[in-house]
């Protein structure tokens, strides 16, 4: 087994309550998510991990009280503005996957504003979901397949999972050998449904803003005692 995943994806979850235990507004939890944001990045970035997805914004998020979702969208734009910098000297390229064009006009021209001054960069991706749900991904793939039938471009006959793929908002990612998930809850929330097919599943305790570069590698030499098996025996592996 590869030591080291290719791909790790995170559930960030857990900044509301992690702000109501120090008895602040939910908002003081995702400013300080940031930290934690900033640090997964890093350390990725430091063992040679070439993709790193963070659920920043679900589908679902809208349904938040107004003032919660204008907050986040804020605190995108000025963390993306201050971020671009630390992106670059560190060699990492911004993207991202989801509904964009939905987005308030200021995340997301600063979104691809921030994407256009790190597309060069070499070292890792580090992708954002916003406005992300996976089953609207998958069900606009079929859609995108659908036309392209309509159009003549491609038959039915061809579609086969490489070419499904290439269909996703994640088309050139590979798919995700870790996926972690902070604050003790344990299920995929409508995330990268399709990717994670095989993925190893961590979840940790911890609230998103306390998660640090240890708690990384905890997830990491966790991962590196599972044994993948991909539907074989374990006899076949070796
Ligand atoms: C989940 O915690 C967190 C979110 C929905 C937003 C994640 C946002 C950040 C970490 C900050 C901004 C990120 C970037 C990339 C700029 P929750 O609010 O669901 O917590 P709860 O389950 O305790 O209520």
């Amino acid at each position: 087994m590869d030591l080291l995943p290719q791909h790790i994806a995170i559930i960030m979850d857990g900044n509301g309550r992690w702000a109501k235990k120090y008895g602040k507004p939910r908002v003081f939890g995702h400013r300080n998510g940031v930290k934690a944001v900033r640090e997964s990045s890093e350390s990725c970035a430091e063992l040679g991990i070439k993709h790193l997805t963070l659920y920043a914004f679900s589908t679902e998020n809208w349904k938040r009280p107004k003032f919660e979702v204008n907050a986040l969208m804020s605190l995108l734009v000025d963390t993306l503005k201050n971020e671009v910098e630390t992106l670059n000297k560190n060699n990492i390229k911004l993207n991202a996957i989801g509904d964009l064009s939905k987005l308030p006009s200021k995340s997301y021209s600063a979104l691809l504003e921030c994407i256009e001054l790190t597309k060069n960069n070499t070292r890792m991706t580090l992708t954002l979901a916003l406005n992300y749900s996976s089953r609207w991904e998958i069900i606009n793939a079929v859609k995108n397949i659908g036309r392209d039938i309509e159009a003549g471009k491609i038959i039915s006959d061809q579609i086969d999972s490489e070419l499904f793929e290439t269909y996703l908002d994640t088309a050139g990612i590979p798919d995700p050998e870790l996926l972690i998930r902070t604050s003790g809850e344990k299920r995929i929330s409508n995330y990268l449904l399709y990717q994670l097919a095989y993925s190893e599943l961590y979840f940790t305790d911890l609230y998103w803003p306390d998660f640090r570069k240890e708690d990384l590698y905890k997830a990491i030499i966790d991962y590196q005692h599972r044994e993948r098996r991909f539907g074989k025996t374990s006899e076949q592996l070796t």
